[in-house]
This record gives structure tokens, C-alpha cells and sequence, in this order.
């Protein structure tokens, strides 16, 4: 039997993912341990484990350097690769908006020229280009991304929103909501086809979870 490998984004979702594994009898204990390891392996089940940032999972999926891979929606629609997605995990439940002062309101609906900050600038552009079309710059950020209207690089940003929290700690707003997110498996095309009756079990066992 080949080893099954299974590709985690790192943080958060790493930790539900385990969970979720766990509870249809996927474990792996050597990845709780202290340690620089990068890849854990349970011998017995024939599997593998990785953390990798999350924008590189799909990736990694893809090319079929792991089977398996947790990661975000948000993830999925912004890498666009080529993968399976079979399982909504129900967790890591949020909502990708447009934010921003609530005056930017007006220049929403008027279809101005505005600029958005992001770190997801496909979504973005899809979203402006041809949902909404809008004429808009996207200007890519890494992280803090709620900054960007308030020291005027942008008059809006694209981003996740979870609790809102940090949106009104900020005094910005949801102006519109793009898309529903919650953490998913995705498959490399290949492996569900060689695999694919080791990975339909693992697939109807995380979809029984939620029954
Ligand atoms: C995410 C997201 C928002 C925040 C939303 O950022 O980009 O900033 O969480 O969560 P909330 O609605 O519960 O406040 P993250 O913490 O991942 O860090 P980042 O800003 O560096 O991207």
C-alpha cells in the first residue's frame, strides 16, 4: 500500500483539520510533538501529514505532491487550480465582503474608478470585472489589510470577514458580500482515481461526521 499524504494549512485550520481526521479514526500522533519536523507519518495507516502555508496547498494538491489537502475556499478561488473540492468541512465559516467608511457607499453605486486593497486579488477582480463591472485598481497587500482605507491607499478592500470585530474596532463596514467561505478537502485529480476507494472513505466518513 503507498502512503496517502495529506497537505494542512498551517494554523487554525491545521488544528480543525486534525480534528475532524480524528474523528473517523485518521490520527497521527508524531504531529503534536515538539519539533522542527516538517512531514509526519503514521506507519500503521500508511499515511503522511504536512503544514504548508495556506496559498501553497492548493498547489501542492495539484501537482500531486500530496493527495489530500485542508484548506480555505478563499484559498481555492484565489490559487484557481486544478483539483477536486469534495467536502465542506462546516468549519472556519466566514464571508469574503467589500468593506470599507461607510461613504464609500456612494462610490460603489456610482461606478467610479476606485482603488481596493486585498490579498486575494483574483476574487477581486472577478468580482469587479465581470460580476459588478466596475473599473477598479486592485493594489495587493499581505496581511492588515483593513489599514488600507484608513491611511488612504484605497478606498475599499476586499477581505475575509469572521466576527466583524476587527472591521468595527476600525469603523469600517461591510458594504457588500461576495461569497460565502468554510474550510474544504480538495483532491488531487489523479489520486481519486488510483485511490479513489481509500479516499472515498475518507470522504464519506467526514460527510457522515456532519449528519
Ligand atoms: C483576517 C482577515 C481580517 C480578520 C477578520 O485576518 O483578513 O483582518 O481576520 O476577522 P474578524 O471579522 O473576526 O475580525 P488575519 O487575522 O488572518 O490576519 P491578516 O490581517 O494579517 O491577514
Amino acid at each position: 500500500m503507498r502512503y496517502l499524504t495529506f497537505a494542512l494549512a498551517k494554523g487554525r485550520m491545521a488544528k480543525a483539520a486534525l480534528k475532524k481526521l480524528e474523528a473517523i479514526g485518521i490520527t497521527c500522533d508524531e504531529i503534536y510533538t515538539d519539533t522542527r519536523k516538517l512531514i509526519f507519518v503514521n506507519e500503521e495507516l500508511k499515511l503522511k501529514f504536512f503544514l504548508a502555508k495556506a496559498s501553497d496547498v492548493p498547489t501542492y494538491v495539484e501537482y500531486g505532491a500530496a493527495d489530500i489537502g485542508f484548506v480555505g475556499k478563499d484559498t481555492i478561488l484565489e490559487e484557481k487550480r486544478n483539483l477536486y473540492e469534495v467536502v465542506d468541512l462546516g468549519f472556519g465559516k466566514c464571508h469574503m465582503v467589500v468593506a470599507g467608511p461607510p461613504e464609500a457607499k456612494k462610490s460603489l453605486e456610482f461606478n467610479n474608478t476606485i482603488r481596493v486593497a486585498t490579498k486575494y486579488p483574483r476574487i477581486a477582480k472577478e468580482y469587479f470585472y465581470n460580476k459588478k463591472n466596475q473599473k477598479v485598481e486592485i493594489i495587493k497587500l499581505n496581511g492588515s489589510i483593513e489599514l488600507a482605507p484608513l491611511v488612504g491607499l484605497a478606498e475599499v478592500i476586499v477581505d475575509i470577514v469572521e466576527t466583524g470585530a476587527t472591521l468595527r474596532d476600525n469603523g469600517l463596514v461591510v458594504l457588500e458580500t461576495i461569497v460565502p467561505l468554510s474550510a474544504r478537502m480538495v483532491v488531487n485529480r489523479v489520486s481519486m482515481k488510483m485511490e479513489d476507494e481509500r479516499i472515498n472513505r475518507i470522504i464519506e466518513g467526514l460527510r457522515d461526521l456532519d449528519k
